[in-house]
């Protein structure tokens, strides 16, 4: 069953790894897509792959950090679709080395990416959800939003935010029939790590199309059904 036939979606985060696998998977659903990432070359390349597959494209290129682009970005699907039904707040990166070598700038634009970006677009997504009386948030976090581990105090703290984020707005925005979803996944072979996406070493870690298939999963549900929390690890990553 296809429940995302001509569904709004935006996805932060989508020029590379799991974003990027996660647009062209919902795209075969015939969708509506609004793409978001500092680097609008690979945007564009990826709105003409999204157009073949059938479904209709945005693009917006710019930081997450930015608050007017989340408000641009929401204004306009709006504007173009009527609305947007589901948010994917996808862009984040990490940082590892023992936390006093971290500077207050490394500590402000990681937070500011994955902590602050996922405030700022769900905060502009949430009066339309809300006043449609429908709605799906979707977070990427990560299992370090449950575990931590040496040297991940930046990373696993901004990730831990997010779980406590997602909790607290799913009290708030359930009664107004809005879902919120956390995803927690162990390895995935993308961009986001010091190996080159499809390093040997990556072998046995999900790959970013694991990723794309359990998010439409997650997304694709009735609309009395909410995932709440998603747990997914390559099967040889301990847990
Ligand atoms: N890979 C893993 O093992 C793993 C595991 C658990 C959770 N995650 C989470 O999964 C999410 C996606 O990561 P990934 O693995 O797909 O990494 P990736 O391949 O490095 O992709 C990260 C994406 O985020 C975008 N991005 C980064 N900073 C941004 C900003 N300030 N504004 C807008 N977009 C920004 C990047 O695009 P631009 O550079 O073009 O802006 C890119 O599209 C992250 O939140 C990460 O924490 C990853």
């Amino acid at each position: 069953m296809n429940y995302l036939h001509n569904k709004t979606i935006l996805i932060t985060g989508a020029s590379k790894g799991i974003g990027r696998a996660t647009a062209l998977e919902l795209a075969r659903h015939q969708v509506n897509l609004g793409l978001v990432a500092r680097s609008g070359e690979e945007l564009q390349a990826l709105q003409q792959e999204v157009l073949q597959l059938g479904s209709a494209c945005e693009v917006f290129a710019g930081s997450v950090a930015d608050e007017s682009l989340a408000q641009k970005a929401v204004a306009k699907m709006q504007d173009r679709f009527g609305r947007v039904d589901i948010l994917i707040n996808n862009a984040g990166y990490g940082n590892s080395k023992p936390f006093e070598t971290f500077s207050e700038q490394e500590w402000d634009e990681l937070y500011a990416t994955n902590v602050k970006g996922t405030f700022l677009f769900s905060k502009a997504v949430a009066p339309g959800m809300k006043q449609q009386q429908s709605g799906h948030i979707i977070i990427i976090a990560s299992d370090v939003a449950k575990r931590t581990f040496p040297t991940g105090a930046l990373y696993c703290s901004s990730k831990f935010a997010q779980h406590a984020f997602g909790d607290a707005i799913r009290k708030e925005l359930r009664p107004y029939h809005v879902k919120v979803s956390t995803v927690y996944s162990g390895l995935v072979d993308s961009q986001f790590h010091a190996e080159p996406q499809g390093d040997n070493s990556h072998s046995w870690w999900l790959k970013n199309e694991d990723m794309a298939r359990s998010i439409v999963f997650i997304a694709n549900q009735p609309a009395h059904v909410v995932i709440d929390e998603f747990m997914i690890h390559p099967l040889e990553q301990d847990y």
